[in-house]
């Protein structure tokens, strides 16, 4: 298809967004919301339908085996509109929903702060710029032409017919006209409102439109003219005392009108200032500057901040009052393997970072992160920890640990509110890049060679800068050196997936024949053996099988087997991690000439070159670069196959 000119595009944007506006009296607004009364719906419920929209799914609608362990026994609800840019945090999304939806139904918490708390850079921020961005894409809203606030027609209402209204149209009516809005009804249309023009309105956070931001105020100059606006000195002279045209209603609460209000780093500002947010929040009012009475306000208002400056705040008891008006909601770090890689490849695409990717980096870099996150536990190893809240199985002799992840996280105090954020991490990997002179590529082994070098220069208790040290230069190394092995493995035997595939029917086929005390019939030959305990052994001791636990392995593979297969689950070599990582080992074992052929680059006879090339094409088809192949590839000969 042709792409379409520039003046197509501008056009049909212009076109679409024309058909969206509207302005007419007050009087054909009414017909408006009689037709659809949720064009005056309020704040609260307007993002609550705008998260909505896109739809939900359960967590565990989906073949992902790993997600299904680890969410059997909840109920966890997928919010698409959040979905595509928020990983790992599904239970703290949950809760700012389940916010927005009893506030959207007026109940106490559309009078209460939507506080986000908690370490740096768990998302807080990214998750208010996602509510903003939904706002600035939702359809306009429909407001009093030349309001500075951009308020709801239907206060034009006068009090004495509402209850009236609200029946006719369905709606609940509340707040009143602002003291600008107030005086020109008065001053040009006298007692005729149903004649006052109304206009739509988009949300802009540039504009100021829907949507106010109160970054952390200086606590030498808390005038709270950024929230309620101001008085126009110059207009002072002009009108007389009272009169509201010389009001400036353009403090970040008056521009939140009809959408929302963030308060950046919220307690960094002195308790008198956050009184002005609490009655927004409480009362729906805030004072208009001068002698102009209170103003109505309908903003859902949102507030975030680190758990440090929570706590302080918390402990000072002149505090308690607004303490009770807050809705904490925790954003954690996500402590999800798979969901930590998602975080960094977003913020890799949405940033200027152009570099190739060596496979595994992403994973390695967020081991890291994730294990500074998690708090030890007697029940087993912070690594297995790691991949159990990834809803992997772990095998330890040659069975699968059986911890319950629920009980590991009901037993943590604190888990994820500390350790290493996300900006050190990305600060890592523009760090690997900016020192790789060789290649424009970051890889595993640079990566965690900048991670090293930040660790050591952080800024951080010297037992905890240890264990960091500890996690990169023990736990990763040992844990990179495996995926390594396999990837090379994979890579190097000719058809890796057939061959795993085929030990392990012939494991099942003998397994099962010893277990049922039957023969093994040949696929090929069609002849009666005993089965081959000699064969079998040899993938057992793979795993640390050996002697008389045996016997009850194979029972216990053949039992697993079978139910997973009356479930209807296809059965593959991957299907039981003990035996897959069994057959993995085997594969490993059986190709020991990898090692010479790599590590032996001058002595390669014209097969072994051959053998090597492949193996080469084959990581270089599966994602490496020439440059980082080449990284690897010493890195292996290096540390896994030195003699
Ligand atoms: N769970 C998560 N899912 C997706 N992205 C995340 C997550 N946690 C952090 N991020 C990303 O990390 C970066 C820093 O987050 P930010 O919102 O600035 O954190 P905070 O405001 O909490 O300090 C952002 O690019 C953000 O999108
Ligand atoms: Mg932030």
């Amino acid at each position: 298809m042709d792409k379409p000119s520039f003046e197509q595009l501008i056009k049909e944007d212009r076109a679409a967004r024309e058909s969206k506006r509207w302005n007419g009296p007050f009087l054909e607004y009414l017909e408006l919301v009689r037709a659809d009364p949720t064009i005056a719906r309020l704040s609260h419920a307007r993002l609550h339908e705008m998260i909505m929209r896109p739809g939900t799914r359960d967590i565990l609608d989906t073949d992902d085996p790993q997600v299904k362990r680890l969410y059997k026994d909840e109920s966890l609800k997928v919010y698409r509109f959040f979905a595509d840019e928020f990983f790992g945090i599904e239970k703290t999304i949950g809760q700012i929903v389940r916010y927005f939806h009893s506030a959207s139904l007026k109940g106490e918490e559309s009078r209460q702060v939507l506080y986000l708390m908690g370490p740096v850079g768990s998302g807080k921020s990214s998750l208010v710029e996602k509510l903003q961005r939904g706002l600035e894409s939702a359809p306009p809203f429909f407001a009093i032409d030349g309001c500075p606030m951009y308020e709801e027609p239907l206060h034009l209402l006068p009090r004495h017919l509402r209850k009236e209204f609200e029946k006719m149209l369905g709606v609940h009516i509340e707040g009143d006209l602002c003291p600008v809005c107030r005086f020109r009804l008065k001053e040009e249309f006298g007692t005729r409102y149903e004649e006052f023009p109304i206009v739509t309105k988009e949300f802009s956070k540039r504009n100021r439109s829907g949507i106010g931001v109160v970054p952390p105020v200086d606590p030498n100059n808390q005038d709270t003219s950024v929230l309620i606006g101001s008085e126009d000195i110059s207009k002072l002279d002009i009108y007389s005392e009272g009169d509201p045209r010389v009001l400036d209603l353009n403090g970040a609460l008056n521009v939140a009108n009809r959408g929302m209000c963030e308060f950046i780093e919220v307690f960094k500002n002195e308790t008198e200032y956050l009184h002005a947010m609490i009655t927004a929040t409480q009362e729906k009012i805030i004072p208009a500057p001068g002698r102009h009475g209170m103003v109505y306000v309908d903003a859902v208002i949102l507030a975030h901040s680190n758990e440090a400056e929570w706590q302080k705040f918390k402990a000072d008891h002149t505090n308690e009052a607004i303490l009770d008006r807050i809705v904490v909601v925790k954003v954690s770090y996500n402590l999800r393997l798979s969901e930590e890689v998602k975080i960094y490849r977003k913020i890799i695409r949405n940033s200027d970072f152009q570099a190739h990717v060596a496979p595994h980096t992403l994973e390695v870099a967020s081991m890291f992160a994730i294990l500074s996150r998690l708090e030890p536990t007697p029940k087993c190893d912070l690594v297995t920890k790691l991949k159990l809240y990834n809803g992997e199985e772990v095998v330890e002799k040659g069975k699968t640990k059986k911890v319950d992840v629920q009980e590991l996280r009901d037993d943590t105090k604190r888990e994820g509110m500390n350790g290493i954020s996300t900006r050190f991490i990305m600060k890592a990997l523009d760090n690997a890049l900016s020192d790789n002179v060789d290649g424009n590529c970051i890889n595993p082994i640079n990566v965690r060679e900048a991670l090293t070098n930040m660790v050591k220069e952080a800024d951080l208790p010297d037992d905890t800068r240890k264990q960091y040290l500890e996690f990169l230069q023990d736990i990763l190394h040992k844990e990179y050196l495996e995926l390594l092995e396999k990837e090379i493995t994979k890579a190097f035997v000719y058809s890796y997936q057939e061959q795993a595939e085929s030990l392990f029917q012939n494991y099942l086929d003998h397994a099962e024949a010893f277990v049922n005390k039957t023969r093994v019939k040949d696929r090929d030959t069609r002849e009666e053996l005993q089965p081959d305990e000699g064969f079998l052994k040899s993938i057992e001791e793979q795993i640390a099988i050996i002697g008389s636990a045996a016997e009850g392995f194979r029972q216990e593979v053949i039992a697993y087997l079978w139910a997973a297969g009356r479930r209807g689950e296809r059965i593959s070599y991957r299907s039981y991690e003990p035996l897959k990582e069994a057959i993995e080992k085997k594969l490993m074992t059986s190709v020991r000439e990898i090692s010479r052929i790599i590590t032996k680059a001058r002595t390669r006879d014209e097969e072994q070159t051959a053998k090597y090339d492949a193996m080469v094409q084959n990581l270089l088809d599966s994602g490496y670069c020439p440059s980082c192949v080449d990284v690897v590839l010493k890195y292996a000969a290096n540390n896994l196959w030195k003699d």
